[in-house]
């Protein structure tokens, strides 16, 4: 392939350095515990820095969700919320934003992303269908599994490959999903569930060459291709930034030509679109439309409020806007990836290339004398925090939950923990200081014992789960 090699690609940034497109202008304090108090505060969490008070954190890499900070165009809009019932003005706006940027034609607001993912599951799976995705999410893949359907895994091997430099390694294997389409009939494939950029691979990319040879592919057999919106933005800033042709594209026109391949998206706003709460679900099929617009009265709310408030729904429509620019998506990509150099530099085992949201440490690497069974990631992201405050997530073995029909554990092969990066919140010299953490965690790997689980619910455990010491 003619791709430029991505671990050099920092480069293209040019000698000089990028900058955040902001200034700070309201400061939100941080503290740090003790070592005792955060011992003590792990071990009542059980392990799981899910249940840690955020209090006792001190920097929080937990999440990208809802974690965002709003700018004061967005806090001004809140104040212009239109808390009407039915026909809130604010709807509009959410609404034309995303025929915008996103192009669209039917909307529905829900009040996150598993809101909007359950819709569509239910109005567009019949039981028994295969979905075919690159890669699972979790929320994605239970509410695909609640509806019947069973998930098929058709991303290329090299998502899989925590060191392959694959450049677009969120791309469909389409020699996968065509045997697939072939094996069980196109009936029985609901419909192909692309995400861009794949979260649980590390926030890789899919190529725009990819989504259009799917598009025909789809077409080929009549099968519906629907996106999980949810880090598109950043998805196309890898487009602009690795796929020949796209370099003086902007990250907008990137967006709405990839959407342009498919036939609708749900979305958690909470991340690309830069808002505290939000989601929503838009397609392009007028009675597939009526559909969603009629269960989202049922599990939501109206269908001009979707389970937010006007105000909500103000911000979520002028963050979409600033989430197009380029400079900002750049400073955020930029963010993520001089923490990764950082860990690179050190030789600290990181699933590379970089991602788009955050940095995701090698847990199998990391501990290599700990079995998966004893959860890796897990005790890499209660290590970190016991070392520093600082709050990382699970992304292996307890994320990937159990198969519904063996009742077995799901042993996925990347065991990651992630370190994730808020959009617009820590700086630079936060970015030093975790380096430096997960730095000393490192050198005392040898020495680390491994969790066995005590507690798990039976849906999406790793939120819940809690976990002893061996
Ligand atoms: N799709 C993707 C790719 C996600 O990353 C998420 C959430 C969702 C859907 C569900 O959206 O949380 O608004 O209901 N990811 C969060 C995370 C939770 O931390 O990665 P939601």
């Amino acid at each position: 392939m003619s791709h430029p090699n991505p671990q050099t690609m920092g480069q293209q940034f040019g000698r000089r350095s990028w900058a955040e497109p902001w200034k700070i202008k309201m400061v939100e304090p941080l503290r740090m515990i003790s070592r005792d108090e955060r011992a003590r505060a792990l071990a009542e969490a059980g392990y799981n820095t899910f249940l840690l008070r955020s209090d006792d954190v001190y920097i929080d890499l937990l999440t990208d969700s809802g974690t965002s900070a709003m700018s004061d165009r967005q806090w001004a809009g809140m104040l212009l919320g239109d808390e009407a019932y039915a026909g809130s003005r604010n709807f509009y706006h959410l609404e034309e934003a995303i025929q915008h940027y996103y192009g669209y034609r039917y909307v529905v607001p829900t009040h996150q992303g598993r809101g909007a993912e359950h819709l569509i599951s239910q109005a567009a799976i019949r039981r028994g269908q295969f979905v075919p995705g690159n890669m699972y999410f979790t929320t994605t893949r239970l509410h695909q599994e609640l509806a019947g359907g069973i998930f098929a895994d058709v991303i290329i091997d090299e998502a899989h490959d925590p060191s392959s430099l694959h450049p677009f390694k969120g791309n469909i294997d389409l020699g996968k999903l065509e045997a697939l389409i072939r094996r069980e009939g196109a009936e029985k494939i609901a419909y192909v569930s692309l995400a861009g950029t794949v979260n649980m691979a590390g926030g890789q990319p899919v190529s725009m060459a990819n989504v259009r040879e799917l598009r025909a592919l789809c077409d080929r057999y009549g099968v519906r291709l629907f996106l999980d919106a949810t880090r598109m933005v950043e998805n196309a800033f890898f487009i602009q930034e690795r796929e020949p042709g796209y370099a003086e594209t902007p990250i907008a026109t990137i967006v709405k030509e990839f959407c342009g391949y498919t036939d609708g998206a749900w979305m958690s706003a909470k991340k690309d679109n830069l808002v505290n709460i939000g989601g929503w679900l838009a397609v392009n099929d007028e009675q597939l439309f009526e559909e969603l617009r009629n269960l989202v009265v049922v599990f939501e709310g109206l269908h001009t409020y979707g389970g937010l408030a006007g105000r909500d729904l103000e911000a979520m429509a002028i963050g979409i806007g600033e989430s197009m620019h380029d400079d900002h998506v750049r400073a955020r990509i930029g963010q993520v990836r001089y923490l990764g150099e950082l860990l690179t530099d050190w030789a600290i085992p990181i699933v590379q290339p970089v991602g788009g949201h955050a940095v995701f440490l090698d847990a199998r690497r990391f501990y290599a004398h700990l079995p998966q069974a004893q959860f890796p990631a897990q005790v890499l992201a209660a290590e970190l925090y016991l070392d520093s405050g600082i709050r990382s997530m699970e992304r292996g073995i307890a994320s990937a939950g159990r198969d519904p029909a063996t009742g077995d554990h799901y042993f996925p092969k990347l065991e990651l923990t992630r370190l994730t990066i808020p959009r617009r919140v820590y700086t630079q010299a936060h970015m030093d200081v975790v380096a430096e953490a997960v730095k000393a965690v490192y050198d005392a790997r040898e020495c680390t014992h491994g969790l066995r689980m005590v507690y798990e619910p039976k849906y999406l455990r790793f939120f819940q789960a809690r976990f002893e010491r061996l």
